[in-house]
């Protein structure tokens, strides 16, 4: 069985991006581009899969964490084929096959490259690449053909003719070689052209002179194989990606009331009849749960919404997790491993950071809870605010089961309320609160009897 290897080249600048990271970074639907060719790719279940990384070089292995790649670096960017040069190498003992692509074209799919490889070893090529036809080609090397229709090269947009800039057959930079005839004509490529760049395309001609056989495959649709070079691009990627998500939760059992304005990322998940009102934003790992209700304005990143959750309006969820049945909002923050229980409702503008919420609690107003943990049934009420920091470092507060906690209230932490307590409304409370004890931390009131009426009378301020 001959072997199959992969290559991807990521090392390019993406000078017309215009952004000081990389463009295969570049998130499309949350996730950037070179991890979606990445997908692709592993498809095909290469032996090795080599990254060619460059310009940010750094950020691009780690958004690459974990996967079973090889990095090699390319430490000047002097073209495609001089990426490809940068493997050679490495890639000089083997046998068998390269699949070689951009990392600037995250649509394609790994049935489309089986493909490439299928045709590539039923006619024995030396080189195999797809190509496509586009209206507007601008900016694709041109497919240059024999009398015959035997492909004979490529020529790239700034170095080619008016006459050959007609050609709309383009080269969407999908390629499969053998290996060592690939070693070979390395060596052969030169940087004399319009860009002085070393052209991965420059390889077509070079084996065809050689008389190897080199073969095409035609695709269909070239929007699977566009590369994004601009913000334009990789706006229309999203804007298409986007879309047939939204389409694939639909058919799920997902109602999205308008699926134009619903932006849900590649690797969230929803389950059925879940309702989604517009101007939602899902992002990252996130996970909704069956029958839950999100409204709009909420964003939730990372994180893990139970079934039948209501989520009303403007809710920012980051890192937490929400327990069925609850509600948050309007105007809730949760954040940094928030954990919510079952049957909670968390209500509007109250924030709670790092805080675990047993089932059953509410906190339906203006409150903070900060690094605390929370029982199950306890009421906080309106504008109680865990005092967790001390300037230095951060403290724990702690609330048992059924604790009834009174309007405005500051439990400064290190502090533990205990069981069925109950905090008078407006304590600053210091000191632990002994279960199924009332705590009051308040200065008592004093009525000053007809205090007004003899200021009017004397005109005095006392
Ligand atoms: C390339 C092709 C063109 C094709 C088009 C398809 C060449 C010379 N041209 O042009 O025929 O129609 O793609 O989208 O190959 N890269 C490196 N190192 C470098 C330069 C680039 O790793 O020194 C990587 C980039 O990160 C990128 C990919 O190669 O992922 C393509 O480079 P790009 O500059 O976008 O090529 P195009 O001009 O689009
Ligand atoms: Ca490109």
């Amino acid at each position: 069985m001959t072997q199959l290897h992969a290559l991807i080249l990521a090392a390019g600048k993406g000078t017309r991006m215009v952004s000081n990271r990389a463009k295969v970074l570049h998130p499309v639907c949350g996730t950037p581009m070179v991890s979606l060719v990445y997908r692709a790719i592993a498809g095909l279940e290469p032996e090795q899969t080599f990254v060619v990384v460059g310009q940010d070089a750094e950020r691009v292995q780690a958004a690459m964490n974990g996967l079973p790649v090889r990095f090699v670096t390319q430490t000047e960017q002097l073209g495609t084929g001089h990426a490809v040069m940068a493997v050679a190498e490495a890639i000089s003992g083997l046998q068998g096959d390269i699949v070689v692509v951009f990392g600037d074209a995250p649509r394609v799919t790994t049935e489309t490259l089986k493909k490439l490889v299928e045709h590539h070893r039923r006619s024995r090529a030396a080189l195999t690449l797809l190509t496509t036809t586009m209206s507007d080609p601008f900016g694709y090397g041109r497919i240059l053909r024999t009398a015959d229709g035997r492909i004979r090269g490529i020529i790239e947009e700034k170095d080619a003719s008016e006459e050959q800039r007609k050609i709309t057959e383009v080269n969407p930079g999908f390629y499969c070689f053998q290996i060592p005839p690939l070693i070979a004509s390395l060596k052969k490529l030169t940087n004399r052209n319009a860009q002085r760049e070393y052209y991965i395309t420059d390889l077509i001609e070079i084996e065809y002179d050689q008389g190897y056989c080199v073969e095409t495959v035609a695709h269909d649709n070239f929007e699977e194989l566009r590369g994004i070079n601009s913000r334009r691009e990789l706006a229309e990627m999203s804007a298409l990606l986007r879309r047939e998500k939204n389409l694939e939760l639909m058919a799920s059992g997902v109602t999205l009331m308008d699926p134009d304005r619903t932006y849900i990322d590649l690797d969230v998940s929803v389950e059925k009849d879940v309702t989604i009102y517009p101007m939602v934003i899902l992002e990252g790992k996130t996970r909704i749960g069956e029958g839950s209700v999100i409204h709009s304005g909420a964003r939730v990143v990372d994180s893990s919404i139970g079934p039948e959750v209501t989520v009303l309006n403007s809710c920012l969820i980051t890192d937490s997790d929400v327990g069925k049945g609850t509600t948050t909002g309007p105007h809730a923050h949760l954040r940094n491993h928030a954990r919510i229980g079952e049957n909670c409702r968390i209500g509007n503008f109250v924030e709670i950071k790092k805080s675990t919420l047993g089932d059953g609690t509410k906190a339906a107003h203006l409150a903070y809870l900060g690094d605390a943990q929370i029982g199950n049934n306890v009421n906080v009420g309106a504008g109680v605010i865990t005092c967790n920091y001390d300037g230095k470092h951060k403290h724990v507060t702690i609330i048992e089961d059924d604790a009834f906690i009174g309007t405005d209230s500051q439990l400064i932490a290190p502090v533990r309320i205990g069981q069925g307590a109950y905090v008078a409304a407006g304590s600053s409370i210091t000191e632990d609160v002994p279960p199924y004890a009332l705590a009051i931390g308040r200065g008592r009131q004093v009525n000053k009897i007809d205090w007004v009426k003899h200021r009017k009378e004397t005109g005095s301020k006392e």
